[in-house]
């Protein structure tokens, strides 16, 4: 559902006072799949380039906004709605937003979408096979959930969908993190520019 939540500055005086269109770039993915990894060189990248930017990753939201909710389907959905909610105030507030959440299931995902202006969200699928996040496992989570010791791990026992229309897909396990995240600046900064 499209809310304008701020009625006393425009959106359009909001973009000029902040330079910039804002954009909610929403990366999924399985975990250790780069999300974080690229979300982080993007922020940088886009902050030096002097746009407005703020990242939003799993691993800290879930120390704080959602420290209540465990990996149950039903509390991965309330998450992803708390991100989505946080989205959008700071879309409303004309930031540009990073969003790196595993955010599973897809109908989460397009609820989250539903949000925003179609313009103004980009669903970012951040691909590498298991095998792949399997054998990388930095947080040693996959050899957890293998042995049973993590219940309802994503892509060992509990499922992701995988986008079906994503308007970016990255090969983490391909390319390079600097070609993934030259990807994404030739995707993100013709729709974050205002135009002359
Ligand atoms: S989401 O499914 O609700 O979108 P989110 O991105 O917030 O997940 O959190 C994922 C992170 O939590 C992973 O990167 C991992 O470090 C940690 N984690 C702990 N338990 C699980 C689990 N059962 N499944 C997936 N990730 C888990």
């Amino acid at each position: 559902m499209l809310i304008h939540l701020q009625e006393v500055i425009s959106r359009e005086q909001r973009m000029a006072i902040m330079q910039q269109k804002p954009h909610v770039l929403w990366l999924t993915g399985l975990s250790g799949s780069g999300k974080s990894t690229l979300a982080s060189a993007l922020e940088k990248a886009l902050i030096e380039k002097g746009f407005k930017v703020y990242l939003l990753d799993g691993d800290l939201v879930r120390k704080g906004l959602s420290k209540d909710l465990s990996f149950s389907a039903e509390d991965r959905s309330e998450n992803i709605r708390r991100i989505g909610e946080v989205c959008r105030l700071f879309n409303d507030a004309g930031i540009i937003v990073i969003t790196a959440f595993i955010s599973p299931f897809r109908a989460d995902r397009e609820m989250a979408r539903s949000l925003f202006p179609a313009e103004e969200f980009s669903e970012v699928f951040v691909n590498s096979p298991i095998e792949t996040c399997e054998r990388r496992d930095v947080k040693g989570l996959y050899e957890k959930a293998k042995k049973g010791i993590i219940p309802e791990f994503t892509g060992i026992s509990s499922p992701y969908e995988v986008p079906i229309n994503p308007e970016v897909v990255l090969q983490t396990d391909k390319e390079t993190v600097a070609e993934s995240l030259s990807i994404l600046i030739t995707h993100i900064i013709p729709r974050i520019s205002l135009t002359k």
